[in-house]
């Protein structure tokens, strides 16, 4: 059983203006896994449909494992003011409270955070604000996560970081994640296990991501733009 299958998802706007037309994509397995196309071909729908913020129109989702949304700006995300307290948020209902504290405790060093409950989060960099969002998602017990161009905002130092943080979670021996990471950073394509290019509100097949690489900044990284016709 593949962690998510997408079958011919459909989304349209009020307008009638189709953002989804017939997209299907599969994540087979955990690991990096990066969508590329044209502004407005759809990717921030796609996920924000996954992530249960919009309705489909028509199509099926499947998923065997909870998956949660990181938003390109942490800012949008995080509310409370401490990053434990944030990610108390996060947490499934229920817990008792030694529960609550080491399940914050590990969500926060499993991002390279440990220690930092009291921290208030105006205090962190905007690369640690995102390894707080990571962190939310890991709380609440997702294990595939949903990127939509988690580095766009970052300085290249914090772009690297949370590429190398993203590899680490979805490489590692034990639980590994997987995560679909939506960029219109070519060089991180290098990084992925596999990489499909959204076009005309559809995603196309898995390639290697070197590869993909190479031929978008053969054609000057031109991407087919738009979404579908009406
Ligand atoms: N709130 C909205 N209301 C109406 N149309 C929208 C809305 N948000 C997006 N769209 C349209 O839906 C289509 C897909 O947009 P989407 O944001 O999913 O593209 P994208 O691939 O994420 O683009 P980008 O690379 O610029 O982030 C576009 O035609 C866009 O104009
Ligand atoms: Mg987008």
């Amino acid at each position: 059983m593949p962690l998510l299958q997408i079958d011919a998802l459909q989304y349209r706007w009020a307008s009638g203006r189709a953002a989804l037309d017939g997209c299907s994509l599969q994540i087979p397995r955990p690991g990096l896994w990066m969508l590329v196309g044209g502004n407005g071909s759809g990717k921030s729908t796609l996920l924000r449909l996954l992530a249960g913020l919009l309705t489909p129109s028509g199509g099926t989702v499947t998923a065997t494992c909870p998956m949660a949304l990181v938003f390109q700006n942490p800012d949008h995300q995080l509310l409370l003011p401490s990053c434990g307290s944030d990610l108390q948020l996060w947490l499934p209902p229920g817990l008792d409270a030694t529960t609550s504290r080491a399940r914050v405790a590990q969500a926060l060093d499993q991002v390279g955070l440990a220690g930092l409950e009291d921290r208030p989060i105006h205090t962190l960099s905007g690369g640690q604000k995102q390894r707080l969002a990571i962190a939310g998602a890991l709380a609440s017990g997702s294990s595939l996560l949903l990127l939509d161009e988690p580095t766009a905002l970052l300085d290249p130092t914090s772009q690297e970081d949370i590429l190398g943080l993203l590899r680490h979670l979805t490489q590692r021996p034990q639980e590994p994640l997987a995560a679909l990471w939506v960029t219109h950073r070519l060089e991180e394509l290098d990084h992925c296990d596999g990489a499909a290019v959204m076009a005309a509100g559809r995603a196309g097949p898995w390639q290697p991501g070197p590869g993909l690489r190479r031929q978008l900044e053969r054609s000057s990284g031109a991407l087919p733009a738009g979404g579908p016709k009406r």
